[in-house]
């Protein structure tokens, strides 16, 4: 389980120290929680402190390499780093075992740290390097990483600052890191350094190495870092799970901003018969959001390829269903008015794989075949009657990508904010690397999320999730880069307001039902383990504080 306490029960940090400082004094008695709360804080912050030695350690011992080329040198260097992380971070965990579930071990963060600087150093080579270019370049690039080391030093310790609520202090400090690495690398990358990286790539890559050392040492939660960047983080959840699984609630409601109803507000579970509404599920989701704070995500008022009922499916003419959707619209959308922030109006309208068929590409569903295409304005438009405050969104799988399927997601935004409907928001749904398709890098979802953005909508990731298996030995690594790149990928954009994950924690995903029982698809995983996906998430969140407009 993870050990951290939830945002509301977490003191801060410094009161969490004083009252230390005033229990030592007898002065005071502070309640084990709050003691355990302060020293998981503290802990948090000196393995972040520790954490960003390493980088710069590391930086420098890559950075004597380019002047000796000594393999052997660097290894022992970097063996040596390593040894001083894990044994720094077994001191400032002892005695707090919730810390060390709290944060990567040290072996995961060194590897990834080391990893990233081995990635950067060779980028800058533009090609892996052969020999040492000579005494001059080699000093040079030296030079580059000891900057870099100590920008990634600054970065990776003002994580901690920031999350105490030192904001100013922390965006002055990391302002003057990011400044002496530009001012330096400008200096010495014009000389003979001869790098394939100019300012602003070394500077990007620093970033990154820092939030993702930063992210890992950090024992903040999901819910607090997307607090601290101004975005939502969700998870698509079932009711049920409350009552069976004594960790799934306080998970999720320490971990996530944000909830999706994951089936219980589609048209079947909530109204199975005509005349018969099942609203209990959705209302104890829409309770518990309540209860702990979190934004509401409303899935779906109309899905026509599942969760249909029979009398629905079965409709006889576009009047009788015409009067149906009416119905429902109303009911559901009615009873939830002002407790959801968003409503997935018309979910997954375009054909399966995009293609157009002889409906011009929207799946021929019963709504399509018997109301026409007018059917998803129309549904827009009874959803903003039912409830003014929503923010209606129409959802969709497989558009990520540059594709034709994107291409018909975007005319069909397009075309209804042209016929007036009142569309705010598209969800990409974000099943990576299903059916073999590939997935999005950071910079086209970026792209992706910008070209609708430019329409005036708001964009979310909002079932985001990965076909992988544990057969796969780079399985996680590759999680820990797909959840980074593309929560980042999002949220570098203003018009992205929230990620989602579909399922709280890999054991309740829907893969495992569908496909195969050992997925590993989401950040959490089984017992709610924090898996490197879960630590690139937050590496991603740490820099969209600082990256979003
Ligand atoms: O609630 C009934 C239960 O009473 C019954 O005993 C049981 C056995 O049949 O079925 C239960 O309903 C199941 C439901 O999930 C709730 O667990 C349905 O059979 C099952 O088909 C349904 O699967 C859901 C699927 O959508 C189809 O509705 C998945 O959980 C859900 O994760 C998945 O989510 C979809 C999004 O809505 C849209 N985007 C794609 C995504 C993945 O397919």
């Amino acid at each position: 389980m993870t050990a951290s306490a939830s945002p509301e029960t977490k003191p801060h940090p410094r009161r969490g120290a004083a009252a230390l400082v005033l229990l030592a004094a007898g002065l005071v008695v502070v309640s084990p929680d709050v003691e355990a709360a302060a020293s998981l804080e503290g802990c948090g912050a000196r393995k972040t402190a520790r954490a960003g030695d390493a980088c710069e350690q590391v930086l420098q011992v890559w950075g004597r390499w380019q002047r000796s080329g000594d393999d052997a040198a660097r290894d022992a260097g970097i063996r040596h780093a390593r040894a001083r992380l894990e044994g720094a971070w077994t001191r400032a965990q002892r005695g707090v075992p919730a810390c060390a579930d709290a944060t990567a071990t040290s072996t995961d963060v060194f590897a990834r740290m080391n990893s990233a600087v081995g990635a950067f150093v060779t980028a800058m080579d533009g090609s892996p390097r052969g020999a040492p270019l000579g005494p001059r370049t080699g000093r040079c690039r030296a030079r580059l990483l000891r900057i870099a080391g100590r920008a990634c030093r600054g970065l990776v310790r003002n994580e901690e600052a920031r999350l105490e609520g030192n904001q100013t202090r922390a965006e002055a400090a990391a302002a003057r890191a990011r400044e002496k690495l530009g001012a330096a690398w400008t200096v010495a990358n014009a000389s003979d350094c001869l790098t394939a990286i100019g300012v602003d790539e070394a500077d990007a890559a620093v970033e990154r190495l820092a939030a993702t050392v930063a992210g890992d040492a950090t024992s903040a939660t999901l819910r607090e870092l997307a607090d601290a960047a101004g975005v939502h983080v969700g998870a698509a959840v079932e009711p049920s799970h409350i009552a069976t699984d004594p960790l799934y609630g306080p998970t999720l409601a320490a971990e996530f901003t944000s909830l999706t109803t994951e089936n219980q507000m589609n048209w079947e579970p909530i109204h199975p018969e005509p005349d018969r509404y099942e609203f209990g599920p959705a209302d104890e989701l829409v309770a518990f959001a309540a209860q702990h704070g979190l934004r509401v995500r409303a899935h779906a008022l109309l899905w026509g390829r599942f969760a249909v009922p029979a009398y629905v499916q079965n409709a006889s003419s576009a009047t009788e269903l015409r009067a149906l959707v009416a119905d429902h619209v109303a009911a559901v959308a009615g009873r939830y008015a002002g407790r959801v922030a968003q409503w997935v109006v018309v979910n997954e309208p375009l054909t399966f794989f995009g293609d157009p068929g002889d409906t011009d590409g929207l799946d021929p569903t019963v709504f399509l075949r018997l109301l026409g295409p007018g059917y998803i304005a129309e549904a827009l438009r009874l959803a903003h009657a039912a409830d003014p405050h929503a923010r209606l969104f129409v959802n969709e799988f497989g558009v990520e990508m540059p594709g034709p399927k994107q291409e018909r997601f975007y005319r069909l935004a397009r075309d209804l904010l042209e016929a007036g409907a009142p569309l705010h928001g598209v969800g990409f749904q974000g099943h990576l690397g299903f059916f073999g398709t590939p997935v999005p890098t950071g910079a086209e979802l970026l792209e992706a999320v910008r070209r609708f953005a430019a329409l005036g909508l708001e964009v979310e990731i909002t079932e985001l999730d990965q076909y992988a298996f544990p057969d796969d030995p780079t399985a996680l690594a590759r999680q820990h880069a797909l959840y980074h790149d593309v929560l980042l990928g999002c949220f570098l954009s203003p018009a992205c307001g929230g990620v989602t994950v579909w399922g709280l924690a890999d054991p309740y995903s829907w893969v495992r039902v569908f496909f195969r029982a050992d997925a590993i698809p989401l950040p959490l995983g089984d017992g709610y383990a924090r898996k490197p996906a879960y630590f690139g998430s937050r590496a991603a969140l740490i820099q969209a504080r600082s990256a979003r407009p």
